[in-house]
């Protein structure tokens, strides 16, 4: 799959702009704060419907204007697709020029898998940065699943609001029952995906990860949740009612869902040194990318934002291998040279995308 072109119109640092984009591999170069990610933000939001910087879809309206038009252009083996994001004061979203009445009928169109220089803290940080990883990969491949997302969230605020109200307005403590309920209708589906697509990630990365390590390291994914059956997940709200009531929130639950990532059976986020860190999650988002393969028959486009500069030339080049006839984007402040490799450039100033020339490594 892959994007032939882009338009902005008052779209972050953008006035208008058109860019076309090669099947193979892109490269946006310019100094600090021209707007190169702001394109890498713009497919994603083709992608999912939500930038990953933000989610107040405002921000991302060109300063002193009141609407902002993304239209992306792509090709899949099967079908083309125009996808148009307009973005006033409420956000509506067309495919070929329908209008969508929910967001999750945006997703399946364009896949992605973006790299970013933050993504260090997918193993490192906490376990809000590895929930999001697993649920932009499920969302676009189950789009049931962000509605779950959605849903169970909707009910825990509601939830948590019945807490605070039973802790001051001392309300019936029973009718929490409802709330429970409905929580754990939502949670236990959002964590058979889960679950699901952490056993599919597990059967690529073990290989990935090998490859990259010259066979030095067995690595190992292991999913934690309160909600891994039924009666867990109802035991669990049942039992934590009282410190739920006290704290005013609910303690435990699919949105506290965590994974861990192991190297030679050592727990990485413990153990593990920077550089383990990095193959580690490099290893995750090359799983990632073969697991949309596997679901869609082909490759999603991949999204390097600054993220090049993170790998040294052995990790570099065992990159470039595994992502070879896959429409990727790239953004970088130097004019990188990738070994090797045909890639075209574009010069980025201001608010201004400028096409250059083909480079040729092989030369
Ligand atoms: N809503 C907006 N309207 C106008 N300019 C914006 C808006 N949001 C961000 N910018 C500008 O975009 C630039 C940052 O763009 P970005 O793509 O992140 O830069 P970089 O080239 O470093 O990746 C900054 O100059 C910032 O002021
Ligand atoms: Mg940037």
């Amino acid at each position: 799959m892959w994007i032939t072109s882009i338009k902005l119109n008052n779209f972050r640092n953008y006035k208008t702009q058109e860019i076309k984009l090669h099947d193979n591999i892109n490269v946006f170069y310019g100094e600090n704060a021209q707007g190169k990610t702001n394109i890498i933000e713009s497919i994603f939001l083709g992608s999912i419907g939500k930038s990953f910087r933000t989610n107040n879809d405002k921000e991302l309206i060109k300063f002193n204007e009141n609407k902002s038009i993304i239209e992306i252009n792509f090709k899949k083996l099967d079908r083309e697709g125009k996808i148009k994001i307009e973005i006033e004061d409420k956000k509506n979203i067309y495919l070929n020029g329908i209008k969508l009445k929910k967001l999750s009928e945006l997703l399946g169109n364009i896949h992605t898998v973006i790299f970013t220089p933050d993504d260090i803290n997918i193993l490192k940080g906490g376990p809000q940065n590895r929930r999001k990883f697993l649920d932009i990969m499920i969302s676009q491949l189950r789009p049931n699943y962000m509605y779950l997302l959605t849903l169970y969230k909707k009910t825990l605020e509601q939830r948590n609001n019945y807490l605070k109200q039973i802790k001051l307005e001392k309300k019936d403590e029973n009718l929490l029952d409802i709330w429970d309920e409905k929580l754990v209708e939502y949670g236990i589906k959002i964590y058979e995906y889960r679950n699901e697509f952490i056993e599919k990630i597990q059967k690529k990365i073990k290989e990935i990860h090998f490859n990259i390590t010259q066979n030095k390291e067995n690595i190992k994914i292991k999913y934690f949740s309160d909600a891994s059956t039924r009666q867990n997940f109802i035991n669990e709200l049942k039992s934590k009612r009282r410190l739920d009531i006290i704290r005013g929130y609910t303690t435990h639950g699919i949105h506290h869902d965590d994974f861990s990532v192991f190297l030679n059976d050592k727990q990485v986020d413990i153990y593990g040194s920077q550089g383990q860190h990095r193959t580690a999650m490099l290893s995750l988002k090359l799983a990632e990318l073969n697991v949309i393969y596997d679901e869609i028959g082909e490759y999603p486009i991949l999204l390097l934002d600054d993220f090049m500069s993170e790998l040294d030339e052995k990790r570099r080049q065992s990159f470039l291998k595994n992502i070879q006839n896959i429409q990727v984007i790239i953004t970088c402040t130097d004019k990188i040279v990738l070994e090797k490799t045909k890639y075209f450039l574009y010069n980025v100033i201001d608010g201004n995308v400028k096409e250059g020339r083909i480079e040729d490594g092989e030369i």
